[in-house]
């Protein structure tokens, strides 16, 4: 099939471009490289495995060009990261809601498939634990930025089903905090990356709050093989499905476990929140997938154990001089 891939030069983007040619795919990616870099994709565009267009999805004739060439569009593109929405929310909703409302009505029009990726951000406050793609989305107030990011996702999800009534094949996936090799120590679900980062230099490992609170984390090569999934399967059109795995832990933990992993001497500094992210900024306390859904009608499960996924990203960080994590 040809697949474009939207966002891929990003941290999950590349992983699933991975994936779809390990498969046999042909793929396209556009990226506008303002977080992807094409360092992620530098072993594919060497061996000229992969089409890379360098450009915004927000420049609709360009978009328009790609979408009429594939087959399936696997919609990743974002302003992502609770930083880089608080930073600039206006942005983040220009390209989470309007890119996306571009990539649909042209995969529509163009009768192509399509996977949106939207996020656990979704779900807020919701305290209906583990969270099942039934449940309840418990937002907060708009004079909140980091709610726009959960609003922005919704409204893409809201328009992809909307249009699959109208003959749009479209499959929308929540992702839980992915981690792993490429993802970047300021990006979203990024604790992982940055608590590595931090034990390997021996800094104070950054702790928000009094670091209680629990996250399942996915490692990113099970996240990009279920994206697949989701755009392969012919009975996930017009649904939505939980991305994620139950490898569930307190941040405190994390950050214990990944300084022995490491055998690093940094100390352990837990800091108020809004020094990072501002007065307004408000925390999740529990936030973990139902995975049910995905397992009985995707045949999805992460395989790849927390531990196992911590070595594996470890040793990407030990080997990637940190210049080009900037
Ligand atoms: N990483 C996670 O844990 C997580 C969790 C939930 C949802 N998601 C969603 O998964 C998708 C991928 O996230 P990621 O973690 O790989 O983030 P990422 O920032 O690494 O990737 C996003 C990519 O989109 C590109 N981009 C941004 N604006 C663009 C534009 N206007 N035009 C073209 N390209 C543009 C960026 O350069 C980047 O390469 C996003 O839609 C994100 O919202 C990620």
């Amino acid at each position: 099939m040809n697949c474009l891939v939207t966002g891929g030069a990003g941290f999950i983007g590349s992983h699933l471009c991975e994936v779809l040619l390990e498969k046999g795919h042909n793929v396209t990616v556009i990226d506008d490289l303002s977080i992807g870099s094409t360092e992620n994709l530098k072993e594919f565009l060497e061996n000229g495995l992969i089409k890379f267009v360098q450009g915004d999805i927000l420049e609709e004739s360009l978009l328009d060009d790609l979408i009429s060439k594939s087959d399936i569009v696997f919609h990743l593109a974002a302003v992502v990261g609770v930083k880089h929405v608080v930073d600039n929310p206006v942005r983040g909703i220009y390209v989470n809601y309007g890119g996306t409302e571009k990539v649909l009505r042209l995969c529509h029009l163009h009768k192509k498939r399509v996977v949106f990726t939207s996020s656990s951000e979704v779900y807020g406050k919701s305290k209906m634990i583990p969270f099942s793609e039934e449940g309840d989305m418990v937002l907060g107030p708009s004079y909140v930025p980091r709610w726009s990011y959960a609003v922005s996702k919704a409204l893409g999800e809201h328009l992809a089903i909307g249009l699959s009534k109208k003959g749009l094949a479209a499959t929308v996936v929540r992702y839980f905090n992915a981690y792993g090799p490429k993802s970047k120590p300021d990006g979203y679900g990024s604790v992982v990356a940055k608590f590595t980062v931090q034990a390997i230099n021996n800094l104070p490992i950054t702790v928000f709050g009094d670091g209680s609170q629990i996250r399942a984390f996915s490692y990113v090569k099970d996240i990009a093989r279920g994206t697949m999934l989701a755009g392969m399967s012919e009975n996930s059109v017009g649904k939505i499905y939980n991305i994620g795995g139950n490898n569930k832990i307190k941040i405190f933990d994390l950050a214990e476990k990944i300084r022995d992993m490491v055998s690093s001497s940094s100390p352990i500094k837990l800091i108020p929140p809004d020094e990072e992210y501002g007065k307004n900024f408000e925390d999740i306390d529990l936030r973990c997938a139902d995975m049910r859904k995905a397992r009985e009608e995707l045949n999805f499960e992460c395989k790849i154990s927390l531990e196992e996924g911590l070595q594996k990203t470890i040793e990407w960080f030990r080997a990637v001089p940190l210049k080009k994590l900037a």
